[in-house]
C-alpha cells in the first residue's frame, strides 16, 4: 500500500521548503520530494546564496584593492579564486543543511528523486507511488537561452556556470541588463574581467523606477562596466579560444563582431514543469508556459496547487516563501492574503538597487496624483563616514491622502532600507508616519526619513 501524506510538496525551494515547513507546523502530515541531492532549490545550490557569497568576496577585494588606500591602508590584495570559490561553496552547504535539520525537526519526509502527478491525489517518485490529500507544486524555474545559442556552462554560461568559472576571465558579454546580468557581471568585473553587458532595451533594468535605472547605468558605467543597449546578440558560437559572436542595433543595422572569453547568458528565466505529467492530469498551463492558479492558489486540477516561480508573478524567492506560508495556512483551514505591490525587489549590486510599490512611470500611466521626495545618500553623515555616498533614496506618496506609493533606493545597504518603506506601506503608512519617526543617528536610515521628508519639501539636511 502506498504511504499517505497530508501535503506532498514538489521542489524543496524557498517556495516548496517553507510551505513544508509550514504545513508541518500546523500538524499537517508533510512530505517533500527533491531531485537534487541537496534542499534548497535554485536558491540555496545555485542562486541567491552563491551569488551574494561571490558578491560578497569580491566586493571585500574590490575595497581592498582600490578604497583601503584612501583612508590609510596601505594593502595589496590577491586573489584566491580557489578558496573564494570553496568559501562560497561551504556557505551553500551550510544553507542547504540547515534546511535538511529543519526538516527532521519539523518531521517533514525527505522524499529523493523526481516527482510525476499520475492522477490527483498521487504522486510517483521511481518506482515508488505516495498519496496525498493536496499535492503542491513548487518546481520553480530555469534558466532561458536564445533561439541558436546553447549554453554548455564552460564557455556559453547561465548563472549556474557563472558562480563556477575556474579562472578570472579576460572578457565576457553579458546578454541582458537585468538582475542575474548585473549582479554576476559585478562580480566578474571586480575581479578583473572586462565586461560588456548587450541589453536589448534602451536602458538597463526593466521595471525599476526611469531614475534609478539612469542612474544605476551611470555608476556602473563609472565602475568600469560597458554597456551596449539598444542592441541584441544575434550569435554566438564557441571556439577554441573563447566566443565569437555577432550583435546588431535592436532595430537592426549593422552588424558587429566581438570575440570574448565568456557569455553569460542572462535573458530571464522559465517556469520549470518538465516531468511532473502535467498535460495528463490536466493541469492547464498559461501562453507563458507558467502553471494557472486561482487566488488559492489551485490548479485547474482540484487538489493540486502551484507557488512561487512556475507560477504567474515576479520570480522572487520571498514571493515564493510568502505563497508557501499561505497556502499551507489555507490547507488547514486559515485563510490568508499577499498584497503583490508590496513584495520588495533588491539587485545585490554596489551599491544596491532596492523597490517597493508604484515607479513614477506606473503612478503617471495610472494617472494618480503624488508628490516625490528624494534625498541623496551624499548628505548623509554615516554615508560620509563610510566612504559611501552614491546614490539615493526616493519616496513616492499620495498627493491628496500622504500614503507610500512606492519607494525607489540605489545606495549603501538599499536591500535592507526598503524594508522599513514596505512595513509603513503593509500598515498604509504616510510619508509623514515615516518623517516624524525617530531615526537613530548617525544611520543610513537617516536618508529614508529625510527622503519622507522631502515629500514635504522640508529635508533638514539639503
Ligand atoms: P531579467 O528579466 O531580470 O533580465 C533580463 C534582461 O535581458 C532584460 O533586461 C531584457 O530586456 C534583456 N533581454 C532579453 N532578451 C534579450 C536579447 N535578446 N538581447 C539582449 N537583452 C535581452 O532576467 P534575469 O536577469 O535573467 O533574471 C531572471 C529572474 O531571476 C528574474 O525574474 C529575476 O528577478 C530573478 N533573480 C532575482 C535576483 C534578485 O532578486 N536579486 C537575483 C537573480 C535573479
Amino acid at each position: 500500500m502506498s504511504e499517505k501524506f497530508d501535503v506532498i510538496v514538489i521542489g524543496s525551494g524557498p517556495g516548496g521548503y517553507v510551505c513544508a515547513i509550514r504545513a508541518a507546523q500546523l500538524g499537517l502530515k508533510t512530505a517533500c520530494v527533491e531531485k537534487r541531492k541537496t534542499l534548497g532549490g535554485t536558491c540555496l545550490n545555485i542562486g541567491c546564496i552563491p551569488s551574494k557569497a561571490l558578491l560578497s568576496s569580491s566586493e571585500k577585494f574590490e575595497e581592498a584593492e582600490h578604497h583601503f588606500g584612501d583612508i590609510g591602508i596601505e594593502t595589496k590584495p590577491k586573489l584566491n579564486l580557489k578558496k573564494m570559490m570553496a568559501f562560497k561553496d561551504d556557505v551553500v552547504e551550510a544553507n542547504t543543511k540547515g534546511i535538511e535539520f529543519l526538516f527532521k525537526k519539523n518531521k517533514i519526509q525527505h522524499i529523493e528523486g523526481a516527482a510525476e502527478i499520475v492522477a490527483a491525489g498521487k504522486v510517483k517518485v521511481g518506482n515508488d507511488e505516495y498519496e496525498a490529500e493536496s499535492i503542491v507544486i513548487a518546481t520553480g524555474s530555469d534558466v532561458v537561452s536564445l533561439p541558436g545559442i546553447e549554453i554548455d556552462e564552460k564557455k556559453i554560461v547561465s548563472s549556474t556556470g557563472a558562480l563556477e568559472l575556474s579562472e578570472v576571465p579576460k572578457s565576457m558579454v553579458v546578454i541582458g541588463g537585468g538582475v542575474i546580468g548585473l549582479e554576476m557581471g559585478t562580480v566578474w568585473r571586480r575581479l578583473g574581467t572586462d565586461v560588456t553587458v548587450v541589453e536589448f532595451l534602451d536602458q538597463i533594468m526593466p521595471g525599476m523606477d526611469g531614475e534609478i535605472r539612469k542612474e544605476s547605468e551611470k555608476i556602473f558605467k563609472k565602475q568600469g562596466i560597458t554597456f551596449k543597449t539598444s542592441a541584441k546578440v544575434t550569435s554566438a558560437k564557441a571556439t577554441a579560444k573563447g566566443v565569437d559572436l555577432t550583435m546588431e542595433p535592436a532595430a537592426g543595422g549593422a552588424e558587429e563582431k566581438m570575440s570574448v572569453d565568456i557569455i553569460l547568458m542572462a535573458v530571464g528565466r522559465k517556469p520549470y514543469t518538465e516531468g511532473l505529467g502535467l498535460e495528463k492530469v490536466g493541469v492547464e498551463l498559461t501562453e507563458r508556459g507558467q502553471i494557472k492558479t486561482d487566488e488559492f492558489f489551485e490548479t485547474s486540477v482540484e487538489g493540486i496547487y502551484a507557488i512561487g516561480d512556475v507560477i504567474t508573478g515576479p520570480m522572487l524567492a520571498h514571493k515564493a516563501e510568502d505563497e508557501g506560508v499561505i497556502l499551507a495556512e489555507m490547507l488547514s483551514g486559515e485563510s490568508g492574503h499577499i498584497d503583490y505591490n508590496l513584495i520588495p525587489g533588491v539587485v545585490y549590486t554596489w551599491p544596491e538597487v532596492a523597490n517597493v510599490g508604484k515607479t513614477e512611470e506606473q503612478l503617471k500611466e495610472e494617472g494618480v496624483a503624488y508628490n516625490s521626495g528624494k534625498f541623496p545618500f551624499m548628505a548623509n553623515g554615516r554615508a560620509r563616514a563610510m566612504g559611501m555616498m552614491d546614490g539615493f533614496v526616493k519616496i513616492l506618496a499620495d498627493k491628496a491622502t500622504d500614503r507610500v506609493l512606492g519607494a525607489h533606493i540605489i545606495g549603501p545597504g538599499a536591500g535592507d532600507l526598503i524594508q522599513e518603506v514596505v512595513s509603513v506601506m503593509e500598515f498604509q503608512g504616510t510619508a509623514e508616519d515615516i518623517a516624524r519617526t525617530c531615526h537613530a543617528h548617525p544611520t543610513l536610515t537617516e536618508v529614508v526619513k529625510e527622503a519622507a521628508l522631502a515629500v514635504h519639501k522640508r529635508p533638514i539636511h539639503i
